[in-house]
């Protein structure tokens, strides 16, 4: 048994914001990553052309800021290269390699027990820590859909994150299942590869400017969502004309609503809807049924693809480790209260990055975890 005070699961963006304000208050922590690298999912599961969709002043983590001449969107290159940054200027150092298999609350002694493997050398650790802080991501692993006869496919099925460019894709036909932003922008880097592309669209969409967000996401600090959001719309509108005849419905709660009650973000076009108005990336209803290479679709149309990407979404696999965190997470493993009161659990349980609040709300979770873990230590120090 190794004893430390904070055990941080996870070496994400918020696992090293939460190591950085730790350090700042002088709170001793070690932080544990199953990969081989800090924020693999940057690095190492995302698409190339990826940039921050959210303008750089949404997207910083706590006590440090891009630098002045930094571009307002972030490409990924960059992001990676401000962790690198983080890391050196916080001297975080991450155990890699080493995955967290369980944890247990030890009501008796007051403390979690957390078992972790390190895949390097193929042992069992097991720590003793008086906190626990869940950083494991809100995309810990991929969500795909099962489709009635899918196993038939002969083509290729790749999940977004492991979709890189659409270079491989060029000349063939592909469909890309979802229409969040990784699907939107996906099927436009699929176009400008040479495929022959089509999108599946299930549910109403915000179709939004990164400019429009970022002035939206401005504009809130004054004024109230429904007034922003009512804004947003009629601009959005005005930008795209009406995209209901393209099979693109709007929802009823405006864009910044809809983030905060739901988590589902606007999508942020990148030339998409022009291709998609020209007809070249052609909008299907939900799969119906798969058979051979031949996919059926809601409304009867069928045709036949050589690829599929599924830009389905992620979910959490926290529930597969972590033991007695009912009093901070539901069966999903998200947390059970709503923002911003969602980041404490019971016994010295947090987590960060978990509320669907991007970079900006993973910079608050950090801060607030910090903060109360530091003043949980000074009170038991005065008590002696
Ligand atoms: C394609 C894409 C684009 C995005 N763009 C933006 C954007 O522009 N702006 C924005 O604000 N947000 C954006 N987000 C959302 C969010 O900011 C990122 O997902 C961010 O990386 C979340 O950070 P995180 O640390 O919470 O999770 P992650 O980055 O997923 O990090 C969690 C880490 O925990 C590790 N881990 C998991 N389980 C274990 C375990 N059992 N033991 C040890 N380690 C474990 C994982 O390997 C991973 O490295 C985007 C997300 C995606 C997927
Ligand atoms: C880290 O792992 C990835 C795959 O997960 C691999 O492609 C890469 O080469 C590894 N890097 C190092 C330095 O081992
Ligand atoms: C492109 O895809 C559409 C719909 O999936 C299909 O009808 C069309 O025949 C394809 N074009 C070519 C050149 O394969």
């Amino acid at each position: 048994m190794e004893e430390v005070v904070v055990l941080i699961v996870g070496a994400g963006p918020a696992g090293l914001g939460t190591a950085a304000c730790l350090s700042q208050l002088s709170v001793p922590y070690i932080i544990v990553e199953r990969e081989n690298c800090s924020a693999s999912l940057w690095r190492n599961r995302a698409y190339d052309r990826l940039k921050l969709h959210l303008a750089k002043e949404f997207c910083e983590l706590p006590h440090m800021s891009y630098p002045v001449d930094a571009p307002t969107y972030i490409p990924k290159r960059l992001f990676v290269k401000y962790l690198d940054d983080y890391i050196e200027r916080f001297n975080i150092q991450p155990k890699y390699l080493t995955v967290v298999q369980s944890s247990t609350y030890d009501i008796d002694g007051k403390y979690w027990s957390i078992m972790v493997r390190d895949i390097t050398s193929d042992t069992i650790i097991n720590y003793m820590a008086k906190f626990l802080v869940v950083a494991s991501g809100e995309n810990s692993a991929p969500n795909i859909p099962m489709f009635s006869g899918q196993e038939t496919f002969p083509g290729v099925a790749v999940h977004s994150s492991s979709y890189k460019s659409g270079s491989v894709y060029s000349g063939r036909n592909v469909l890309v299942i979802g229409s969040g932003n990784s699907g939107m922008e996906i099927a436009y880097d699929l176009v400008t590869h040479g495929a022959n592309t089509s999108v599946v669209i299930r549910s109403p969409i915000h179709i939004m400017t990164k400019e429009l967000i970022r002035l939206g996401m401005t504009l809130v600090n004054h004024l109230s969502p429904e007034l922003v959001d009512n804004l947003l719309v009629m601009m959005s509108n005005f930008i795209f004309g009406d995209l209901s005849k393209h099979g693109i419905m709007r929802p009823k709660n405006g864009p910044l609503v809809l983030k905060s009650e739901t988590g589902r973000s606007a999508v942020i076009d990148v030339g998409t809807v022009g291709l998609i108005k020209k007809g070249i990336i052609k909008v299907q209803g939900r799969v119906i049924k798969i058979k051979g290479k031949t996919i059926e679709f809601e409304g009867g149309d069928e045709a036949s693809f050589d690829a599929v990407v599924f830009a389905t979404g992620y979910k959490s696999t926290t529930n597969m480790w972590l033991k007695n965190g009912e009093s901070m997470l539901n069966n999903e493993g998200l947390p059970n209260k709503e923002f911003p009161d969602h980041w404490k659990g019971e016994n010295g349980l947090y987590c960060a990055g978990l509320a669907r609040r991007g970079l900006a709300g993973i910079a608050i979770d950090a801060k607030n975890i910090a903060n109360d873990i530091k003043c949980n230590l000074d009170s038991l120090f005065m008590s002696g």
